[in-house]
């Protein structure tokens, strides 16, 4: 199980006042000191978080796994196929949403998304579609040729203690997941993960990447960045245990 932290929000700290700290490669450095297996940052359109330029240093500094997000558009994928990170991740992007608050629309979607697709694919960059668990959008992924589809796991993670909702959820994230394996992707998760939830989730087999921000940081508030990492490594292990 690959852990990625996101940094997002590190960033959106240190643009909250305008100053140079708290800086998200810094954060990058001590989450992948404290045991996370790479780093996942999201350059939205409106920069509100992370910035070119924070990209541009990931990109320099990591030696671990730099995982992209971004918007399926001709100016992100550009930037993509310059800066040459790991993997790309495509996410659907509305500037009035706070976080992304769906998955994309592989099963409908535009051509652009197959031209995306194939510029970052002949810039040996690895690629990965943020899709919602259905079945209709795993076998679309495929059909676009990209080795990795990460489930948006809000659906469960808003769920938040109610049981039915969890199982239903859960449910639906495992047959994509065992959909995504027979059809031979990668299968990786995330959005609104926590501590608490992450622990159920795990136990679906075919996960083996979790790209987790906003509660970590929200942890590292309490408890410092390295433990928050280590913490959400430990609530991983336990979750796996139990299968
Ligand atoms: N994965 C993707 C594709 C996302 O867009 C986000 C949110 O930026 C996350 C994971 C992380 O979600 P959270 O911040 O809720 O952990």
């Amino acid at each position: 199980m690959r852990l990625h932290i996101n940094v997002d929000h590190v960033a959106t700290l240190r643009n909250a006042r305008g100053t140079p700290y708290p800086d998200p490669i810094e954060a990058a450095r001590m989450c992948l000191d404290a045991g996370a297996h790479g780093i996942t940052a999201h350059l939205r359109e409106d920069r509100r978080h992370i910035r070119d330029n924070d990209v541009e240093r990931l990109r320099a500094t990591l030696r671990s796994t730099f995982n992209l997000e971004m918007a399926s558009t001709d100016e992100m994928i550009d930037i993509a196929c310059k800066v040459v990170p790991d993997v790309v991740t495509l996410v659907p992007e509305r500037r009035e949403e706070r976080t992304t608050e769906g998955g994309l629309e592989v099963a409908k979607a535009p051509p652009a998304l197959r031209t995306h697709v194939e510029k970052l694919r002949a810039a040996d960059i690895k690629v990965s579609l943020f899709i919602a668990p259905d079945l209709a959008q795993v076998e679309a992924s495929h059909a676009l040729g990209v080795e990795q589809i990460e489930l948006h796991t809000g659906e469960y993670a808003h769920a938040a203690g109610d049981a039915e909702v969890e199982k239903r959820e859960l449910a639906r994230l495992a047959a994509a997941s065992t959909r995504g394996r027979e059809l031979g992707l990668e299968i990786a998760a995330g959005h609104g993960l926590t501590t608490k939830n992450v622990g159920a989730l795990v136990a679906i087999p075919e996960i083996v990447e979790l790209n987790i921000g906003h509660a970590v940081v929200a942890d590292a508030v309490f408890i410092g960045l390295p433990g928050a990492v280590r913490a959400m490594l430990a609530a991983i292990d336990k979750g796996r245990a139990r299968r």
